[in-house]
């Protein structure tokens, strides 16, 4: 039987031959692996230190992000920044990323609303995260929200049950997945937004003891 072409959207064709962070970045930025470029201002590639032994996983640009070019600079970045302080991390010190390099849309008035990815779009975008992971190796990982924590540990994972634990995804690496920020800006009971924050928070500082850990164990 003659075999199909595949259908699939994939990012995989626009990968360079070269993998390091700088080559991904500037190829990236001509990606049109899925329909998603098409309305996006630009690719929001991942940024921070290259060596950095805990990454962190987001959904996809917001509104902010897609002009500015950065990942996690518009009101949810703001969140994170609060509470990587407030867990006394510096960010400098991590890599942060998204499942889905392209901000997903719809108009609404003068306004551009967020549109949850589709799984199609997160697997066509998981070259791109696939090769930041085998670059910057981190020792944990660290997912914020449902679409990052599935893009790593598959369909079938449930936030809700696992939040916070530290999993092995398939290839071997601790994950923790976690509330993604944005979801704790829209609680409208203060008194949930503060206790999810404080949670949210805890898994960050979890997470980087993990990789702290994983560093003082490479050293010995
Ligand atoms: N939400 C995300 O998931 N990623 C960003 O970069 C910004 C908001």
């Amino acid at each position: 039987m003659p075999r199909r072409a595949s259908l699939e959207p994939s990012a995989a064709a626009f990968l360079p031959r070269r993998r390091d962070l700088a080559t991904l970045r500037e190829a990236s930025l001509h990606c049109e692996g899925c329909p998603l470029w098409a309305r996006a201002t630009q690719t929001v590639f991942g940024e921070g230190n290259p060596h950095a032994r805990m990454l962190l996983v987001g959904e996809q640009p917001g509104d902010a992000e897609d002009r500015l070019g950065h990942p996690f600079v518009g009101p949810a970045g703001h969140l994170l920044d609060r509470c990587l302080e407030d867990a006394g991390i510096d960010r400098d010190l991590l890599y942060v990323t998204n499942a889905v390099k392209h901000f997903k849309w719809e108009p609404r008035g003068k306004r551009r609303i967020h549109t949850r990815p589709s799984t199609r779009e997160v697997r066509a975008c998981r070259p791109w995260l696939d090769a930041e992971l085998a670059e910057v190796e981190p020792a944990v990982i660290v997912a914020m929200g449902a679409t990052a924590a599935q893009a790593i540990l598959g369909r079938t994972f449930r936030l809700t049950e696992h939040r916070g634990e530290v999993i092995l995804d398939p290839a071997g690496r601790s994950v923790v997945a976690t509330l993604h920020p944005s979801a704790i800006l829209r609680m409208d009971d203060d008194a949930r937004r503060t206790a999810e924050r404080a949670a949210f928070t805890d898994d960050l500082r979890h997470a980087a003891s993990l990789a702290l850990a994983s560093a003082v164990t490479a050293l010995r």
